[in-house]
Formats: structure tokens, C-alpha cells, sequence
């Protein structure tokens, strides 16, 4: 018995690793928290929600990435006086990396801010109430992208026009072929759980 034992225990410990990565790859509390945050309050301006859009999500967090190490003050963030936003050098390159580039993200609009601790209350506020409420006020974005770093958070939206679709032509294969792998993955671990339970 001890040795039918091994196996199940194996999978049944790569496929918890399997899992665990990708949730907290793709739902921090925080950000799931703001998504519904956001949401709520584009219905009580009578606004359709904002969908989740994958390439916003992956640029969102490379942004995050570059904030991160920076401290929060009364100029960072949802603070910022408009037109003296940091601009990042290597922007190009950190679009690249989600496969994206400025003819299909040029009408989005990129929104950092710096929460210590990341308190969801407060992270809402310093999007609903900071000059950042007019876009989320604003029936052209549809979609939206959010990634966090310590205490940055960053939202993303995106337009349903080509120019802020944040979908890149040659991405959509490449995208729905990973996620067939991921599904296919899932299912061969899930039965041979099973089937050795
Ligand atoms: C920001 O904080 C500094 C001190 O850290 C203060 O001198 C300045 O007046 C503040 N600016 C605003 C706009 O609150
Ligand atoms: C944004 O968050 C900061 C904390 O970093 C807080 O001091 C500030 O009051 C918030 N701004 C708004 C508009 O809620
Ligand atoms: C949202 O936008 C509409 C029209 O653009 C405006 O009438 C309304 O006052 C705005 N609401 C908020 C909370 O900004
Ligand atoms: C951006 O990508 C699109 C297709 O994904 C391509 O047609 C376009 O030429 C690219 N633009 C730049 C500036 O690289």
C-alpha cells in the first residue's frame, strides 16, 4: 500500500503547488477587492461594469513593479499633480513584455496609487475620490487590468476601439493556447487524483 501511497501524495502535491500559484498569480485579495469596489461604484453612476482584461492585468503588474520600491507621499499616487506623473524610460519594453505596444494601449489610461498596507477602504477612496474618478466615470473604458507590489496598486482600463483594446492581434492564439494547456493540465492531474484516491 505504502508504495500506491507515494504517487498520490506526489500529484496531490503538485498539482496544490499548480493551484496555488496560479491564484495568487491572478486574485490578490486586494485586487479582487478593488475590482468589485470599482464595479459598485460604476453602477451607482449607472455605468456598465468593467471586464477583466488579461494583457491590462499583466501591464498593470510590470508597472506595479516599477513603482514598488518607491515611498508614498503627498505627491505619489492618486496625489500626483497631473503632468508630473513619473515617466518610466523602459515603457516600451515593459508593453513588450505583455505583448502589447502603443497603437493598441495609446487610449488607455494607466492609474497608480500608493496605499502602506494596501487597506481596501482607502485604496477605493484614492480612486473614487481623487482626480482618477473622472475616468472611472467615463462610459469609453469597458475593460480593466489590475496589479499590486507592496503598497502600489495599479489600474489599468481599456477602451473596446482598437486603440485601447489592449488585445494585440498576434496575442489571441497564443493566449487561448496557454489556457487550453493550463485546462488540460488541470484535468490529467484531477483524474489521476482520482483515480488513485
Ligand atoms: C506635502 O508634504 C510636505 C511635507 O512633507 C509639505 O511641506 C507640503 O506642503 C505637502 N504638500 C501638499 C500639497 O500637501
Ligand atoms: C489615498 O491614500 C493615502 C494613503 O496613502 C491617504 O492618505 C489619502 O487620504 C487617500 N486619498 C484619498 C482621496 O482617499
Ligand atoms: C459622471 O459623469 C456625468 C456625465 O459625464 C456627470 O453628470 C456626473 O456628475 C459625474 N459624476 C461623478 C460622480 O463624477
Ligand atoms: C503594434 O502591434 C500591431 C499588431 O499587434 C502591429 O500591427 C503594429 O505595427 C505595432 N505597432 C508598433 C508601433 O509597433
Amino acid at each position: 500500500m505504502a508504495l500506491f501511497r507515494f504517487p498520490m501524495l506526489f500529484t496531490l502535491l503538485l498539482s496544490s503547488i499548480l493551484f496555488s500559484n496560479h491564484s495568487v498569480k491572478c486574485d490578490h485579495d486586494e485586487e479582487d477587492d478593488l475590482y468589485q469596489g470599482i464595479n459598485n461604484y460604476r453602477k451607482s453612476l449607472n455605468l456598465i461594469s468593467l471586464t477583466k482584461n488579461e494583457n491590462a492585468n499583466c501591464f498593470a503588474d510590470e508597472i506595479a513593479d516599477q513603482f514598488k520600491n518607491q515611498p508614498c507621499t503627498n505627491t505619489t499616487g492618486a496625489n500626483t499633480v497631473p503632468g508630473t506623473e513619473p515617466r518610466f524610460s523602459n515603457y516600451p519594453d515593459l508593453l513588450n513584455k505583455c505583448h502589447l505596444n502603443i497603437s493598441n494601449t495609446r487610449d488607455g489610461s494607466v492609474m497608480p496609487v500608493c496605499v502602506p498596507g494596501l487597506v481596501p477602504s482607502v485604496v477605493l477612496a484614492n480612486f473614487t475620490q481623487s482626480l482618477y474618478s473622472a475616468n472611472l466615470n467615463d462610459s469609453k473604458f469597458t475593460g480593466i487590468g489590475i496589479g499590486s507590489e507592496d503598497n502600489w496598486i495599479v489600474v489599468v482600463l481599456t477602451t473596446n476601439t482598437p486603440e485601447g483594446s489592449f488585445v494585440p492581434e498576434t496575442f489571441n492564439g497564443a493566449n487561448l493556447i496557454s489556457k487550453i494547456g493550463l485546462f488540460y493540465c488541470s484535468m490529467l492531474l484531477l483524474v489521476g487524483n482520482l483515480f488513485l484516491l
